[in-house]
């Protein structure tokens, strides 16, 4: 499939992966709604908006404030007059060991890596319907391959995504509406700046962006980089449990004596 010309709603586009996914599809001539929280705010977007104002619009959307959703909906549809490709690049990370689990934390990333896709999904439903073709890109994670370490409140959720993903495409298929999901590893933004621990195969927002405007391009259920993360990920998931799990016990961290 070509993109040029195709109106993309990316939601959680305003920093980081879906900034750069902005940018490369504004220059691939596609018509661009860029969502988030504060993205009428954000001063990237504003100044993008001066020079594509014919391709951008910008509009706020909280994915954690259910109840707000349906009238932003309505609007994003609106904008160009239908929606070829929602792609949904939302999330929220905090590493957080048992002993200082913060529930709060844990319900805001339920609330982006999983809830508000289903809120969003349901409320574009029945349009994408109607339309009769569509196409939905979910960035989950290779997170979602395996609970790791301090790193479940993140992944959980985002095998949830995974999961819900599977057991849709069939059905969405049905209607001409392509679901994908891009599993990718490490990328540089301000979620692995909380990172303190080597990251395999770290890649820049750049790179992770026009590898996902390619998968946007390809016949794939699933696209997975980079590889070598990818494959030891892959292995921890098709291993017996016990086996994986011996070796996740070598990820905790030392207790600190001092
Ligand atoms: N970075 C990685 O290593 C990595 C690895 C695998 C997968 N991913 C996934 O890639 C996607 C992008 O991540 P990133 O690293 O680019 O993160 P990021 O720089 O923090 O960007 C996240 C985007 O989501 C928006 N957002 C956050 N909470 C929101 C909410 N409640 N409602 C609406 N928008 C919200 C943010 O904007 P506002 O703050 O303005 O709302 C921002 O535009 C996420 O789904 C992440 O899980 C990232």
């Amino acid at each position: 499939m070509h993109i040029n010309g195709k109106t993309i709603w990316i939601v959680g586009a305003s920093q980081g992966i879906g900034l750069r996914l902005v940018e490369s599809l504004l220059k691939d001539q596609c018509r661009i709604i860029a969502s988030s929280r504060n993205a009428e705010q954000s001063p990237e977007l504003i100044q993008l908006k001066q020079t594509y104002p014919d391709t951008l619009r910008l509009i706020n959307c909280d994915v954690g404030q259910k109840d707000s959703l349906p009238p932003i909906i309505e609007q994003a549809w609106s904008f160009f007059n239908g929606i070829d490709i929602w792609l949904y690049n939302v999330g929220s990370y905090q590493p957080m060991s048992i002993s200082d689990w913060e529930i709060e934390k844990f319900e805001q990333m339920n609330q982006s890596n999983y809830l508000g896709a289903v809120y969003l999904m349901h409320g574009l439903w029945p349009k994408f319907e109607q339309q009769g073709f569509g196409e939905w890109v979910w960035n989950v994670s290779l997170a979602s391959d395996f609970g790791l370490p301090y790193g479940g409140g993140y992944s959980a959720p985002k095998a949830a995504l995974m999961n819900l993903a599977e057991s849709l495409h069939p059905e969405l298929l049905e209607h001409n509406i392509q679901l994908k999901v891009v599993n990718h590893g490490f990328v540089k933004t301000r979620l692995t700046a909380k990172n303190d621990f080597p990251m395999l195969g770290l890649m820049s927002a750049q790179d992770a962006a026009d590898r996902i405007v390619t998968a946007l391009q390809q016949n794939r259920f699933e696209t997975r980089f980079p590889f070598n993360l990818g494959a030891v990920l892959s292995i921890l998931k098709r291993l017996p449990k016990s086996w994986s799990l011996l070796l996740t016990k070598k990820m905790l961290r030392k207790p600190n004596h001092d």
